[in-house]
């Protein structure tokens, strides 16, 4: 297929799954320009393709507006862990909206189609399971969460009326729980608690009594998700689910963590964090249908690549305290 060198947008794509598409992107074929602030990302990502000819990195702010001429744009920038969302509420909530506003109209002017990566946040703790697209949700429109929460739902209502208003061609996809290389080791997100504080020999730390679900879905098949819907061409009416469907209690996923990384490590039990939700299971027919997806890695799978992501990545940080240990026990010598 021939390519235009007009490249294709991806903001956030220093962060963890942005540095995935931007890599599965430029593998297809295509020029790809990635906007970041760095708040939550890092160029470490993208070293593996830093250099890439049909690459570029520009460092900015999506509350800022952008002038530039792209053919599609992927807006995934947004903090999503908990940990990184909280720090500055007011800045993720303009990221979601003023963020999603600057990007609605670059695609306007340009004339581009536009995939906004929403959450299963916008279900919030929900009373529905497994939760299907035309669930509105249960969420506190006033608690901590609600920054993220509320400006994902706020930022789905504007790419709905950009597209009514405008005819902009916008597209939106519920991304659930995703794991995978690249995470951050320390953003307080489940499955890189859990690895890293095995690999550590640490205890897992537990919310509540660990009866509380996720489904994990692998980052590779996210990114591929994510392309087969800029790709489609057909107009999505509501927004299309993407996760993997398999449910697991926190309970059994510590369970797994300790067996795929060897040695016991012993739990510990923290209060649930406000309006933390209970369970969690995308309903994927949408996704199966309009998109004939399917995920392909399956959690063990998934969960064996992530430890040996981590275990390589804390090598250094193992052999600096051991050097620093020695340097000081020679100095005692
Ligand atoms: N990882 C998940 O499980 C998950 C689940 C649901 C939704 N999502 C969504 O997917 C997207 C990517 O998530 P991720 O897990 O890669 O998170 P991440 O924090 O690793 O990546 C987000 C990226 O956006 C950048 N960013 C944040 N605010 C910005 C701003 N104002 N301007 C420019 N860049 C900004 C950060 O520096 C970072 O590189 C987010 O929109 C998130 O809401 C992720």
């Amino acid at each position: 297929m021939t390519r235009t060198t007009t490249p294709v947008l991806v903001t956030g794509g220093a962060g963890f799954i942005g540095s995935h598409l931007c890599e599965a992107l430029i593998a297809r074929g295509d020029y790809v320009l990635c906007v970041d602030n760095l708040m939550t990302g890092s160029l470490d990502n993208l070293s593996d393709f830093m250099r890439h000819p049909r690459f570029e990195f520009r460092r900015h702010d999506i509350t800022e507006p952008l002038e530039l001429k792209v053919s599609a744009i992927y807006n995934l920038a947004c903090p999503a862990s908990p940990v990184d969302y909280q720090r500055d509420p007011v800045h993720t909530l303009r990221t979601c909206v003023q963020g999603a506003l600057n990007m609605l109209e670059l695609a306007r002017s340009c004339d581009v189609p536009i995939l906004q990566a929403s959450t299963s946040e916008v279900y919030g703790d929900p009373l529905q399971h497994p939760q299907v697209e035309n669930y509105w949700g249960n969420v506190n429109p006033i608690g901590s969460r609600s920054c993220y929460d509320e400006g994902k739902r706020c930022a789905e209502t504007l790419f709905y009326d950009y597209f009514r208003m405008h005819g902009v061609d916008t597209r939106v996809i519920r991304i659930f729980n995703t794991y995978g290389p690249r995470m951050q080791a320390s953003d307080g997100r489940v499955v890189s608690n859990f690895i890293v504080s095995a690999l550590k020999g640490m205890p897992l730390t537990i919310y509540g009594d660990g009866q509380q679900t996720r489904s994990f879905c692998y980052v590779d098949d996210l990114v591929r998700l994510i392309i087969a819907c800029m790709d489609n061409k057909t107009r999505h009416e509501t927004p299309i689910n993407a996760g993997n469907p398999e449910e697991y209690t926190m309970l059994e996923l510590a369970e797994l963590v300790c067996e795929l990384v060897g040695g016991a490590s012993a739990l510990t039990h923290l209060a649930l964090p406000e309006d933390d939700p209970k369970r969690r299971k995308p309903d994927i027919e949408q996704a199966r249908t309009v998109l004939d997806w399917k995920p392909e890695v399956s959690v063990r799978e998934g969960l064996t690549r992530t430890r040996d992501y981590f275990r390589a990545a804390l090598i250094p940080e193992r052999a600096r305290k051991e050097s620093s240990l020695e340097t000081r026990e020679a100095a005692h010598a």
